[in-house]
């Protein structure tokens, strides 16, 4: 971590110097680090969006934005994609390591018991209205569950820590999947435990009672993927609130909570309803044109959804697997012309050479396909930001628990620039204009 390099700030009104250690990571960028900053300066650093700023030390996930690299663990997204699981990924992100076959069927056991929810939890439900954003009954239900599981809210019980990482991985699907029930008014299908993670999930969102569910297993492979792909993403606007969140000492349910509603906005996790609904509005190919005008309009707020990243200046390695993906559904489904693939390949293709694109070094990102395939699966665009929750939740509760155990970690409480009114005196109400 420490390394012997250090910079030096200077003042350039007094000539007064100050030296701050330089840390270094495993890879990626070196940090300045400026914990004394304010003690021994009298000054802060100042970092609206937390362009410059690394918020903690982490072990779990590593991005290389200028070429394109995610890692889990040390492990390539591309290839856990290709030959790992989302179970597998899960235990990765919570332990360290990849599991051993033992691990491996002892942790889809334990995560398999804990599919269920309470059975009480059905009435909150009832209170929504039918019409109700999933992502809201989300947001509520899992803050909600901190209410019914008071035996593992200790944080400072690293076993009750890992029994609610556990409960929150597991009941996850089942949370979601009723949300998607209630706004369709149909019943509730129970879990279903000798079935995969991403297989009872679908079950779940797509079987009645009344008949037996068919699996179809290249959509099976698909979701267990695109679970994998949305698992953890280092230190995005979510889990940022869940650690900001955690930092007080909150239960895991509540800042998983907080996790879904950070998630939910256009510029995060609610890109990919964002990107359908624009496809959509977009309708056909003649029309790409004027979007990518009002796009690159500096008057205009619409912006190429599906496109761009804080981190990534390159292609999303995520996306690259997402359109592999994509193809091979429409293909298993028998999809053989999508008009709005069709017409997504094509913008794709036109932002790729465009120099508005090229210059800003805006390349596709994970959500630019995956709303088709959701799609195509028969998922309500409503739907398409709560499978992304169902796979950040176990990057967020890895982070978490990361976050508790390490020794460092303090309450998140940064400060500002006040440029507001300073003191004065009070105004009488007969005196104010
Ligand atoms: N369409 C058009 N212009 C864009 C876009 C876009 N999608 N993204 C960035 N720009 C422009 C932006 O106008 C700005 O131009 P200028 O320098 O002339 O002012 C420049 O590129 C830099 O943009 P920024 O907003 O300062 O960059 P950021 O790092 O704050 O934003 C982002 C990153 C993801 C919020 C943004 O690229 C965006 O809004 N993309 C569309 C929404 C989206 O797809 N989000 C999903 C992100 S990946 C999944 C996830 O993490 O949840």
């Amino acid at each position: 971590m420490s390394s012997n390099r250090s910079v030096t700030l200077s003042d350039d009104s007094n000539g007064k110097t100050w030296k701050f250690p330089v840390l270094a990571g495993s890879t990626g960028p070196d940090v300045i680090d400026v914990r004394k900053l304010y003690g021994d300066t009298g000054m802060f650093t100042y970092d609206p969006g937390f362009t410059s700023t690394g918020s903690c030390e982490s072990k779990i996930t590593y991005i290389d934005g200028d070429e394109g690299i995610l890692l889990h663990r040390g492990y390539n997204i591309a290839e856990l994609a290709e030959r790992s699981d989302f179970m597998e990924v899960a235990y990765l992100l919570l332990n360290g390591e990849l599991p051993t076959a033992e691990e491996k069927a002892d942790f889809i056991h334990t995560i398999s018991r804990h599919t269920m929810l309470h059975e009480q939890i059905t009435t909150f439900y009832r209170g929504f209205r039918r019409d109700a954003h999933p992502m809201a009954v989300c947001c509520g239900v899992v803050g909600a569950l901190s209410a019914f599981y008071h035996d593992s809210l200790d944080i400072n019980d690293p076993h009750q820590r890992m029994i609610s990482a556990h409960r929150l991985i597991a009941k996850m699907p089942t949370i979601a999947a009723m949300a998607y029930k209630y706004s369709a008014g149909q019943p509730f299908m129970y879990p279903q435990n000798n079935l995969s993670y991403a297989g009872n999930f679908l079950r779940m969102l797509f079987g009645v009672p009344a008949e037996e569910y068919v699996m179809n297993p290249v959509i099976e492979k698909a979701m267990d993927r695109i679970l994998m792909l949305h698992a953890d993403h280092e230190q995005n606007a979510s889990t940022s609130t869940v650690r900001l969140a955690g930092s007080s000492g909150a239960n895991p349910f509540a800042c998983i909570a907080a996790g879904i509603a950070s998630l939910w906005g256009p510029s995060h996790g609610g890109a990919n309803e964002a990107v359908l609904n624009m496809l959509q509005h977009i309708g056909d190919r003649k029309n790409i044109g004027t979007f990518l005008s009002r796009v690159k309009d500096k008057n205009d707020h619409t912006r190429l959804m599906g496109f761009g990243h804080r981190v990534y200046k390159n292609y999303d390695p995520r996306a690259t697997v997402m359109r592999k993906t994509c193809h091979e559904v429409l293909a298993s489904l028998g999809i053989k012309d999508d008009p709005l693939l069709d017409l997504a390949m094509e913008m794709e293709q036109i932002a790729l050479k465009d120099e508005y694109f090229v210059s800003k070094k805006l390349y596709p990102n994970v959500d630019f396909y995956s709303g088709i395939i959701f799609r195509a699966i028969g998922i309500p665009v409503s739907m398409f930001t709560v499978l992304f929750a169902v796979a950040r939740t176990t990057g967020w509760i890895a982070q978490w628990r990361e976050m508790i155990e390490d020794p460092q970690s303090k309450i998140g409480r940064p400060r500002q620039l006040y440029t507001g009114q300073t003191e004065r005196p009070y105004v009488p109400i007969h005196a104010r204009k």
